[in-house]
């Protein structure tokens, strides 16, 4: 596949990046990951501002304006042979001369760009949904910025897929926040919950849609903080993401979430945002 990296585009398998970049050493670096349906990317000026917040509090400058950013987007979609694609971006605080936790003299970014096929999630996985388990959240407080230091997030996944699942849902203090690479959303009495933005979790891109849909469709809908224990006698949960779309969560620690399918609130959202999308 072909990437873009510091004002190149090139084969992924010839860029090369320095050992003392920032983002190797110390994980200082900001990214999104943009969903692009048949060459069209989905939200991207929502994602560019995203990126944005991330980079102003990580005291980054900003190396391109969200004109610049949305063309070089849109070029290495153009480069690439899939007609639907995930575009994988990353702005790192750049290489100093040795290393050093405080930021460098002379800041110059890593800007690096890759995309790969769109996969969102296959039949079989829809009909049946998949299976989570919890976790305590032990991440830093500020869960809202995308950064690359993403240590506890791979670490909570792998907790999940070495029990045979596709997710961990994070609780902190009682109240659920997020999953492990997801935002979670439940259905209780026909009405959908979420947790409210808050630096205890990522602003979700899907999140946001999911929440425009309920309300444009009508959907009893309510965001505010959720207890485990009502995530546990849910009738549904779905994680969202940018690459999982809407996907129902049907079995938490080995217990069946309602009837242990994917519920009737959740197939809807799916059908809407499938419809939203293109
Ligand atoms: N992850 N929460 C966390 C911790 C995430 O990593 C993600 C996305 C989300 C969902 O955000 P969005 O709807 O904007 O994709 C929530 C991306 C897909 C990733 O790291 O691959």
């Amino acid at each position: 596949s072909i990437c873009y990296l510091d004002g190149q585009y090139l084969p992924l398998a010839e860029a090369r990046v320095s050992p003392l970049d920032r983002s190797f050493l110390f994980g200082d670096g900001a990214y999104e990951v943009i969903p692009v349906y048949s060459r069209r990317p989905f939200r991207l000026e929502e994602h560019i501002a995203r990126l944005g917040n991330t980079l102003a509090a990580l005291r980054l400058p900003d190396p391109h304006s969200a004109v610049q950013w949305a063309d070089m987007v849109r070029e290495v979609v153009a480069r690439n042979a899939w007609e639907d694609q995930s575009v994988y971006l990353q702005v790192s605080r750049g290489a100093d001369d040795k290393r050093n936790h405080a930021f460098p003299a002379v800041i110059r970014p890593t800007v690096f760009m890759m995309s790969d096929a769109l996969l969102t999630p296959p039949a079989a996985q829809l009909d049946s949904g998949v299976a989570a388990v919890s976790a305590a959240d032990f991440r830093w407080l500020r869960c809202d910025l995308k950064t690359v230091a993403l240590l506890a997030n791979c670490l909570l996944r792998q907790h999940a897929v070495e029990q045979g699942c596709a997710e961990s849902i994070l609780f902190r203090d009682g109240f659920l926040t997020e999953g492990a690479a997801s935002n979670i959303f439940i259905v209780r009495d026909g009405v959908m919950l979420t947790p409210p933005k808050s630096h205890l979790m990522l602003p979700g891109i899907t999140y946001d849609v999911v929440l425009e849909l309920a309300a444009r469709h009508g959907l009893p809908h309510e965001v505010r903080e959720i207890l485990e224990d009502e995530v546990r006698s849910a009738d549904e949960i779905w994680m969202t993401s940018s690459t999982k779309e809407v996907l129902a969560i049907t079995t938490l620690d080995g217990r069946p979430v309602g009837s242990g399918r994917p519920g009737p609130v959740g197939r809807q959202m799916h059908a809407w945002y499938q419809d939203f999308k293109n």
